[in-house]
């Protein structure tokens, strides 16, 4: 009777896939028809219209370079708009294109909807400190859901690129320097924008950026050259573009940067044979803004017309804001420098994500006035906001027990140029964010103690100016109170796109506002607002407590106050290195070993790796992050310690919460392989588990790993692992942890 039963299900389970695949195959051979029939109609002109991509003149980050878009979509020279949002716009925008064009193909509507469209979440950087995929995953659905209440169906995100250096404004864009974590972050924010099913009204197409390797410019300047190994960037740089496409990512834009002297936009390597033929990609590939046309200070392209020429043959499909599609196009089909089965083969792209999107459909199927009043900014979104901001943070240090700071006190100073500051909460790419709408430390404080402590503030400083003339003011606020918030960092604008810094310090006169407050003696604490890690090693020094909040978004005061209340217990960990001092920069954790490591029990050594005036050791190393209470490792164990090939790999340690609250632990493992075909890294994350533990109680957090995933890139470029010696670390963070050896046979 229970083989009936099995038989059965197992044969009901395989007709459901057969009948799912061909249900697939079906709706694929009809939306072929569909495409090949419309392309069959089109006109040169139609076509090159569709490889073509306008910014509206809203929210623009280059040069306009067409004013007359409403014109241009007229005579359908236009395929998709990007900064036009709110469903009367975008309404009338489509209509243009669908009444007045001739075959009336409806546009699509891009924006860079980063880190939440109206309701604003923490920087992705941030979010990527909580190391929580289901909530990432959740806050691009909030996110997807809003765009698309207001007209949008694609967004410029996710940001995928791997950045080691944080001079690089970009870093608060990505999940930091991690390549397993950032793919596994990759895939939940591709499945969080799309959904599974792209014509739902609330999804829309994700993007992924910037492919490839933009997160490594030299010396960490935006734009820069990128020169790295080949074995680097497939090990290091390509697996989160990888995984993403993997899920489905619908299209990819390419990056401004060369890789080893070949600008992303004409590498026919990365988009074609890599993206497509090797990695199966079959959305569309859209440039960055003007990097077509950027192909001619590169020096690869003299003019115009060959930049259009080496990048369409390349396989980038869409021009974002250059024009260089729409007027070099037709004389490069017609001096046969360009095919049209290549120009075919790009429209065709861009008209399946159409498809895909139900606009063939319902080309108003985002204009809906009813979602736009009811979805957006709703109070769940808010309070989902609020717990992502306090999930985001990062405690750094908290000497004496210094947080949470007691209900009972009667006055509480926050000083600071980041204190009360509306705009700086959203944090840069903030979409259609509105900063009246954020919550600054200052409301939110007020919001959690009502009347009954006095809430005095002082600025002291502006984020980046040399005036101290607010210092004594600062210092009075500060004499009266029995607890200073010092609310310090940079301002929103001073990190994302072309905001490189090469001193990471605290920027402006800040510090010394610090030194000034720290030392009057009143017990302090610094909330740090910053879209990068920071060279904070005076600050870290001499301040009791440290708590990193990147930018929370709208709701980040309420969030911070949650956290600095005891609230909510501190959970988030950091998942790129913060330096000492820029000297140390590239600097991460995966580091490594070279011939001559140092080993600072023979801190004299001098022919090793290392510097003469500064340690080699980060002040906070990736994984890094406190709570309010504490863990202790024990027990580390595995299954087996002597494997054969293909066999899981199973440990397991005890973690103890040793301190007076319940909290979240990150609890990471790490592995190094001893000796490798080349050189490996001394440690790399290989799993984490983010866990709740009750005050008091031990908890067995177990482990188990694929062997695959041990797998490299050997001399000869062969990506498997091998047999041999291996260390396995599990530990709150990348520099601590307990260790075991264990053998592939
Ligand atoms: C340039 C940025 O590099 C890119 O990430 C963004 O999506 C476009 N501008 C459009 O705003």
């Amino acid at each position: 009777m229970k083989n009936i039963v099995i038989l059965i299900l197992i044969l009901s389970i395989f007709s459901f896939s057969c009948t799912n695949s061909s249900t697939k195959k079906t709706a694929d051979l009809k939306m072929n028809t569909f495409v090949d029939g419309l392309l069959k109609k089109m006109t040169l002109d139609e076509k090159i219209g569709q490889l073509t991509l306008f910014t509206s003149d809203w929210s623009v980050t280059g040069g306009t370079m067409r004013k007359d878009y409403i014109n241009l979509i007229e005579k359908g020279s236009v395929g998709a708009i990007f900064n036009a949002y709110t469903v009367d716009y975008v309404k009338k925008l489509q209509k243009i294109a669908v009444e007045k064009t001739r075959l009336g193909i409806p546009l699509i509507f891009g924006y860079d909807v980063i880190h939440g469209h109206r309701t604003i979440f923490p920087i992705p950087l941030a979010q990527a400190s909580s190391w929580d995929l289901q909530a990432i995953e959740k806050s691009d659905r909030i996110a997807a859901s809003e765009a698309t209440a207001e007209g949008i169906n694609w967004t410029f995100a996710p940001m995928v690129d791997i950045a080691r250096d944080p001079r690089w404004g970009r870093v608060m864009e990505g999940a930091g320097e991690d390549t397993w974590l950032g793919s596994m972050i990759a895939v939940a924010r591709v499945k969080g924008f799309q959904g599974d099913d792209l014509s739902a009204q609330n999804t829309l197409l994700a993007c992924v950026k910037h492919f490839a390797a933009y997160g490594a410019p030299q010396a960490g300047r935006d734009y820069y050259t990128v020169d790295m190994s080949e074995r680097s960037l497939y090990e290091w740089y390509l697996p989160p573009y990888k995984a993403a496409v993997k899920v489905g990512a619908a299209s990819v834009m390419t990056s401004f940067n060369e890789i080893a002297g070949i600008p992303s936009s004409s590498n026919r390597w990365l988009l074609t044979d890599l993206l497509r033929k090797e990695w199966g990609f079959n959305g569309f590939v859209v440039s960055d803004y003007t990097s077509i046309n950027e192909l001619i200070p590169h020096g690869v392209a003299a003019d115009s017309a060959q930049a259009g020429m080496l990048a369409i043959n390349a396989g980038l499909d869409m021009d974002m804001q250059g024009s260089i599609y729409l007027n070099q196009l037709k004389d490069l089909l017609k001096s046969g420098k360009v095919s049209q089965e290549t120009i075919d083969n790009s429209v065709r792209n861009v008209l399946v994500a159409k498809y895909k999107l139900g606009l063939f459909e319902d080309p108003y199927r985002y204009c809906s006035l009813e979602r736009e009043a009811k979805e957006i900014m709703t109070p769940d979104n808010l309070a989902f906001a609020r717990e992502f901001a306090s999930k985001s943070a990062v405690l750094l240090k908290n000497s004496n027990k210094t947080l949470p700071i007691k209900r009972n006190i009667k006055t509480l100073a926050v000083i600071g140029p980041l204190g009360d500051s509306k705009p700086d909460m959203l944090g840069s790419w903030s979409a259609a964010g509105q900063s009246d709408k954020c919550v600054t430390l200052l409301e939110g404080l007020k919001n959690k103690l009502g009347n009954k402590t006095r809430i005095i503030y002082a600025k002291g400083c502006e984020t980046d100016s040399c005036n101290t003339d607010g210092f004594a003011e600062a210092l009075k606020i500060a004499r009266q109170a029995d607890f200073v918030i010092l609310a310090l960092g940079e301002s929103a604008s001073m990190s994302g796109e072309a905001a490189s810094r090469s001193d990471l310090g605290l920027p402006g006169v800040q510090m010394d506002l610090a030194r000034i407050i720290i030392k009057s003696g009143v017990t302090s604490a610094v909330v740090l607002f910053n879209g990068r890690p920071l060279a904070i090693e005076e600050l870290d020094k001499i301040a009791p407590a440290l708590l990193e909040v990147w930018f929370g978004g709208t709701e980040a005061g309420n969030g911070i106050s949650d956290l600095l209340f005891g609230d909510v217990i501190p959970s988030g960990k950091l998942t790129i290195t913060f330096p000492r001092n820029v000297g140390q920069i590239p600097i991460f954790y995966n580091v490594k070993n070279t011939g001559r490591p140092f080993d600072p029990s023979f801190p004299k050594d001098k022919y090793k790796s290392r510097y003469l005036d500064c340690p080699n050791t980060p002040l906070y190393p990736f994984g890094y992050g406190l709570s309010y209470t504490t863990f202790r490792y024990s027990n580390l164990s595995m299954q087996k310690t002597s494997l054969n090939k293909g066999e899981d790999i199973e440990a397991s340690a005890e973690v103890t919460n040793t301190g007076e609250y319940d909290g979240d632990e990150i609890v990471q493992l790490y592995v190094h392989q001893k000796v490798g075909d080349v050189t490996r890294p001394i440690k790399e994350l290989k799993g984490f588990k983010k866990v709740s533990i009750k005050k008091g109680e031990s908890i067995k957090v177990s482990f188990i790993l694929k062997m695959d995933e041990l797998s490299y890139y050997h001399q000869n470029m062969s990506y498997n692992y091998d047999g041999g010696d291996y260390d396995l670390y599990i530990g709150p963070n990348s520099s601590e942890g307990l260790s075991i050896s264990f053998r592939i046979l």
